[in-house]
């Protein structure tokens, strides 16, 4: 008996070790792949770190995903700690500081903190608490540390994106926001790198999964449905979360080089419908009560084909509202 068990212990470890390494392996070409160049950059052909170069950048971000103000919500932070986990060109990293919010952040790359540290000079903006290169799945930041932790569109590019959340749920105090960005497998732009490189490319096959992995920014690229979005987050000590799918206007406006197909993603995004997170008509008590910030179940709204799930929530703590309602279920 104890031979077998001792044998099994043994295999337990060793598949451990593989999966490791094999995680490992994949941080690496995700960390080479960001370090060729930081997200956004590609829009600009100004001088690297001139002030042209991230005013650029800085336009094209916010005319493709404006939804990003009202979810960020910088300005609801000003003297908080926040904490953006993958700044990336710190797009959104300096709207924290122009905020007055006492930043930190961490990227896996040294190009995305040589990006950001020269923002901050090219604006003349406030000096943040602390930036480094990290890991998402390893924050290097105790426990209870902030107000809020931002992450968009990163974990899904890490090997281990469920202990990436768990650190960031970590890392803030109950009763903190978390937002996180996470790709949509079930969306349209989805659908569209399938049928590039899946469909035109002769293996129909192969899956939305697999066109994302290999296809999508740095290999490993993971993207999940509603349904996984609601398992994940049930397990975690959350309450009020929201879910808002958003489609980013480039991927409206130009989802494929093929026109017919344009036309029929346009078609089935309005047949999919927009979902308000708020109701247009009938504004009575009844309503407020059901959009009081104290809700338990998983609230999901915007386009379900859109590509981008803006998720909201606020740490479990002490007080009225988190008490009622703990973990999800
Ligand atoms: C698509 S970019 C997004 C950057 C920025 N948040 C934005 O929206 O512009 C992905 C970023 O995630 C970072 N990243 C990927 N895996 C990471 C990890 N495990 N830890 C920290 N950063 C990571 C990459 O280095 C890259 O800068």
């Amino acid at each position: 008996m104890a031979v077998v068990a001792d044998i099994k212990r043994g295999l337990r470890k060793a598949f451990r070790r593989t999966q490791d390494a094999t995680s490992e392996k994949l941080k690496k070409q995700v960390r080479d792949f960001w370090d060729r160049q930081s997200c956004d950059t590609q829009v600009t052909d100004a001088v690297k770190f001139s002030r042209e170069y991230f005013d650029q950048i800085e336009s094209f971000r916010y005319i493709d995903q404006s939804f990003i103000h009202a979810f960020a919500q910088f300005t609801r932070y000003r003297g908080k700690r926040a904490l953006e986990v993958g700044f990336g060109a710190g797009t959104d990293f300096i709207q924290w500081l122009r905020a007055g919010a006492i930043a930190s952040g961490i990227d896996l790359t040294q190009e995305a903190l040589d990006n950001l540290t020269r923002r901050i000079e090219a604006y003349h903006l406030p000096q943040p608490e602390k930036i480094a290169v990290a890991d998402a799945e390893n924050l290097p930041f105790a426990n209870d540390s902030f107000d809020l932790a931002y992450s968009f569109g990163v974990l899904h590019h890490s090997p281990d994106t469920e202990q990436a959340i768990r650190e960031l749920v970590r890392v803030v105090s109950p009763g903190g926001d978390i937002k996180i960005m996470l790709y949509n497998r079930h969306s349209i732009y989805a659908f569209n790198v399938w049928a590039k490189h899946a469909l035109a490319g002769g293996r129909p096959w192969k899956s939305l999964r697999w066109a994302l992995w290999n296809h999508v920014e740095s290999l490993g690229t993971k993207g999940y449905t509603r349904g996984e979005l609601r398992h994940m987050l049930s397990r975690l000590p959350l309450g009020q979360v929201r879910v808002r799918t958003e489609l980013p206007t480039g991927e409206y406006m130009c989802a494929s080089a093929i026109k017919p197909l344009n036309w029929l993603y346009r078609a089935t995004i309005r047949l999919a419908g927009h979902r308000p997170a708020y109701p247009a008509t009938g504004y009575n008590r009844a309503l407020m009560d059901k959009y009081k910030p104290c809700g338990g179940a998983i609230e999901f709204s915007g386009n379900p084909l859109g590509f981008f799930h803006c998720i909201s929530a606020r740490k479990a703590g002490p007080g009225p509202c988190v008490a009622e309602t703990g973990a999800l279920d």
